[in-house]
């Protein structure tokens, strides 16, 4: 298993591109299947959960051929198998996407129930009713979700909680079915927006994007057609939290920062300066002392859970006392402990995270425990004085895109031990 090893203490500078958006990536290229023929989409990131993807969609038949400049074509007509082996979901759990679109085009799907995770228990039953009340017959066998169907018919569903998989899943399960289905409570992630703008340039018929009401009027079949996928706005953050703890300068380029609202208002609030343009966002935190900030993890547009780790790493370093509730799932300050090895001063009560800010941390051998905890991991490593080994880094490959040649690109010292 890789490790990386980094020298911390050297203030973030330069220019970044962002790349494409992983949580709008995979359930874009699950739905490719959903089209009559070749589909290509632009500005896919080189992620192993893409990898993972890929692999599911070639495993069902499907053709794809992957370009090097970022781009992927999909060719859905081969498709012959209709099973989610459990090595594939226990990797992603993502895979769940295929249940919804496999469902409502051929009738049928056999896919692996994810179970529980680092960060929280996340249960499928949202998916699942969705799916039954369009009229799926669903069980679960020996492990298998086992779901078919003869058409999928329209409904109108509420789901209890914001879901964004959950909400995808039912949304590509619609856009085949006869009828009209209504989704309340929606998720309205800029991800979800993504899917739905590209199933309506296949000839999806989706109302209320953007809103957490969305009205889908079935159509007979979707064509093939090339779609560029939005910047991540989760590695956007991700960087401008690298410089304000570095106390750098940097300026992120193909980036949304419409997408990034809730996020650089936090940003503004913690002391950095930004300059935003259409594309671009620059964070300047030098000679500024960091502020703590109060968080509550809510679905978008309020502040994202996938931003909570790394906002940790900034009040933990800030001049000050604050508190940050994760709401969302219910296990996810696994990176906490590792950060207290590291000298931050953090106290968990239940859900909600306490730091009381330190001067400094010290570097330290940490372990990666998700994605976003891993990321934590390397800002606090930038942050810290001397040298940071993390270990398990294979989390973080899953959701950034070659990252120490990223960070390294902006005067970051990481190297990648691979074992
Ligand atoms: N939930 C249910 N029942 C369901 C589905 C969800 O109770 O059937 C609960 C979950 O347990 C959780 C809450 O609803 O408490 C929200 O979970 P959600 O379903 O929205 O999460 P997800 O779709 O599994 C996606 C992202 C996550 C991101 C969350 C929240 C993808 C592939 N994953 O997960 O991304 O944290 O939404 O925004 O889109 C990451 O990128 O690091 C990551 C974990």
């Amino acid at each position: 298993m890789d490790t990386l090893l980094i020298q911390g203490g050297v203030p973030l500078s330069g220019e970044l591109d962002i790349s494409g958006a992983k949580n709008a990536v995979l359930p874009i290229i699950v739905a490719s299947l959903l089209a009559e023929d070749v589909v290509m989409l632009n500005n896919i990131p080189h992620l192993r959960d893409v990898t993972t993807t890929i692999e599911l969609l070639a495993t069902m038949g499907a053709g794809i051929t992957v370009d090097e400049k970022l781009s992927l074509e999909i060719d859905p007509t081969t498709i012959n198998q209709f099973e989610v082996p459990y090595e594939l979901v226990k990797t992603m759990r993502a895979s769940v996407l295929v249940l919804g679109p496999l469902l409502t085009k051929y009738g049928e799907a056999r896919v692996s129930l994810p179970g529980g995770c680092a960060i929280g228990s996340r249960p499928v039953n949202i998916h699942l009713d969705g799916l039954r009340a369009m009229g799926a017959d669903i069980r679960v066998e020996k492990g298998f979700i086992v779901a078919r169907a003869e058409r999928l018919h329209g409904a109108h569903i509420y789901m209890d909680v914001v879901t964004v998989t959950g909400t995808e899943n039912l949304l590509m399960a619609a856009v085949l079915a006869q009828g009209v289905t209504v989704l309340e409570n929606a998720a309205r992630e800029p991800e979800v927006n993504d899917l739905a703008n590209f199933l309506n340039a296949m000839g999806a018929q989706i109302e209320g994007i953007g809103s957490s009401t969305l009205r889908i009027t079935g159509v007979e079949k979707l064509t093939g057609i090339t779609y560029t996928v939005i910047p991540d706005r989760i590695e956007a953050g991700t960087y401008l939290a690298a410089a304000a703890v570095t106390q750098g300068d940097i300026t992120l380029r193909k980036v949304e920062p419409l997408h990034l609202e809730s996020v650089l208002l936090k940003f503004e609030e913690a002391g950095a300066l930004l300059d935003v343009g259409r594309d671009w966002i620059r964070l300047d935190m030098r000679n500024r002392t960091l502020k703590p900030v109060n968080i509550v993890t809510m679905p978008y547009p309020a502040f994202p859970t996938d931003m909570q780790a790394q906002f940790l790493v900034m009040n933990a370093l800030a001049k000050g006392v604050a508190h940050v509730k994760e709401t969302i799932f219910e296990n996810r300050f696994m990176h906490v402990p590792e950060l207290m090895r590291m000298g931050a001063n953090i106290a968990i009560d239940g859900n909600i995270a306490i730091t009381q800010g330190v001067d400094k941390l010290i570097g330290a051998q940490v372990m990666a425990t998700d994605l976003r905890a891993s990321a934590s991991l390397i800002l606090a490593g930038l942050a810290a004085e001397g040298e940071t080994t993390i270990n398990r880094v294979y989390h973080i490959d899953r959701g950034y895109e070659r990252v120490e040649e990223k960070f390294n690109r902006v005067g970051a010292l990481i190297q990648r031990l691979a074992s």
